[in-house]
């Protein structure tokens, strides 16, 4: 592991917001599985192009555009060598984690998939690799499958080897629960798909801030992420695809970059990844990501791992000393992720107290209904760590739930 020199007093000075005071109190942010906040050096880059580049790509001969034009494929590239695809034609731009899975379902719904197929998926997705694959089981007629997971959170190997089929088409599951910070054994999970010859994608969108993530050596067919989780502009994301399986694949999107050419009679489609980018993308998002890929890799994934680890440990171990606190997501291996319920305390409202700390939690079914009834609760106070928060801050936080506490019991 490369020793870096990690100052978090260095690193906090580079988030503006963390200046920020909350009912006069100094922001604690603790929601950073919902979105984390953005480095200057982030905020700069797209500022740059905004003032000085801003200019439709692949579309003008212009010196702006051509330009502008170089600096998202030069992004396409940082974001190719920070995944270790094999081949930029593999990097697709997106919106998100969400836009790239629908975008696989649908392509895949339009020819893959057939009545009576499998779709195999956990009890502990989020929404957003639930729907899009039950929206294409309405239209084709496969078949939506669920894996069960244990009571620590973690997923259920046997019973996902009892629902993988020879009718299974493709196994969708995210790398790390957003609501339990559990990290899942995707890659053998994948060997395991493979060898029943099916296809896996894999929900990266906790991922990416926290663990390094070699598609080529964990073999996915798939893999998705935002960028406003690492650290980068919301409405940015990232769909990797095996190159020869993207190929096959029909466009989602018709209009803009994804054609070749364009007749009444007949259009064809342009070459990847382009195939996929229809419409005006979001350039200066684009290059927010590639400023963010490049401040993480400066501190290096496992140095930001081994500090949140740390904050993950401390966090715990705090809490849990707090009397009827339940702490939901035990597997040994997670992020720095931890949903609780003091209880019998209704999540809003200790959120909403927690909040008048200065506090920023969040509170509810985080985007897992089903998950959330698995653990037969209404919902979770979710706080997750970023590479700026500090044990001060969890203490701070211990602090406010013990006064919830008292309030509501
Ligand atoms: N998926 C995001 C979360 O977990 C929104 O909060």
């Amino acid at each position: 592991m490369i020793k870096v020199d990690f100052n978090i007093d260095k690193v906090r000075k580079d988030f503006p917001i963390l200046s920020r005071e909350i009912y006069k109190r100094p922001l604690v942010y603790f929601d950073n599985a919902a979105t984390n906040q953005k480095p200057v050096q982030v905020l700069n880059r797209m500022d740059l192009y905004y003032e000085n580049q801003n200019s439709n790509i692949h579309r003008g001969v212009h010196f702006l555009s051509q330009e502008a034009t170089s600096a998202y494929e030069e992004a396409r590239e940082t974001i190719k060598t920070f995944i270790n695809a094999h081949s930029r034609s593999e990097v697709v731009f997106t919106k998100g984690t969400t836009d790239a899975i629908n975008l696989v379902a649908h392509s895949l719904g339009r020819k893959l998939l057939k009545a009576g197929d499998e779709i195999l998926i956990t009890f502990m997705e989020h929404h957003s690799n639930i729907v899009p694959w039950q929206m294409v089981c309405e239209t084709t007629g496969a078949y939506l499958k669920v894996c069960n997971i244990t009571e620590k959170g973690e997923i259920d190997i046997e019973d996902f080897k009892t629902k993988l089929s020879r009718k299974t088409r493709i196994v969708a599951l995210n790398h790390v629960s957003n609501t339990l910070g559990t990290i899942n054994p995707v890659k053998e999970i994948i060997k395991i798909t493979h060898d029943a010859g099916a296809l896996v994608l894999i929900d990266g969108a906790q991922a990416v801030a926290h663990l390094q993530v070699d598609v080529q050596d964990l073999d996915c067919d798939f893999y998705c992420f935002s960028g406003h989780k690492i650290y980068a502009p919301m409405g940015t994301g990232v769909l990797y695809g095996k190159e020869d399986i993207l190929d096959k694949m029909p466009p989602y999107q018709g209009g803009g970059e994804m054609i070749a050419m364009v007749s009444f009679e007949k259009t064809t489609y342009n070459e990847l990844p382009f195939k996929f980018e229809a419409g005006t993308p979001n350039v200066g998002g684009a290059l927010g990501l590639e400023a963010a890929i490049k401040y993480v890799n400066g501190f290096g994934l496992a140095t930001l791992a081994g500090y949140e680890d740390d904050l993950l440990k401390y966090g715990t171990e705090k809490l849990l000393q707090i009397e009827g606190l339940r702490i939901y997501g035990e597997s040994a291996l997670k992020t720095g992720v931890i949903s609780f319920n003091l209880n019998k305390v209704h999540s809003y409202d200790a959120g909403t107290l927690i909040d008048k700390f200065g506090i920023a939690v969040r509170t509810g079914h985080l985007c897992t209904q089903p998950l959330v009834g698995f653990f037969g609760v209404p919902g979770f106070i979710r706080a997750s760590f970023a590479m700026y928060n500090t044990k001060q801050e969890i203490d701070k936080l211990v602090e406010a739930v013990i006064k919830t506490r008292e309030m509501l019991l």
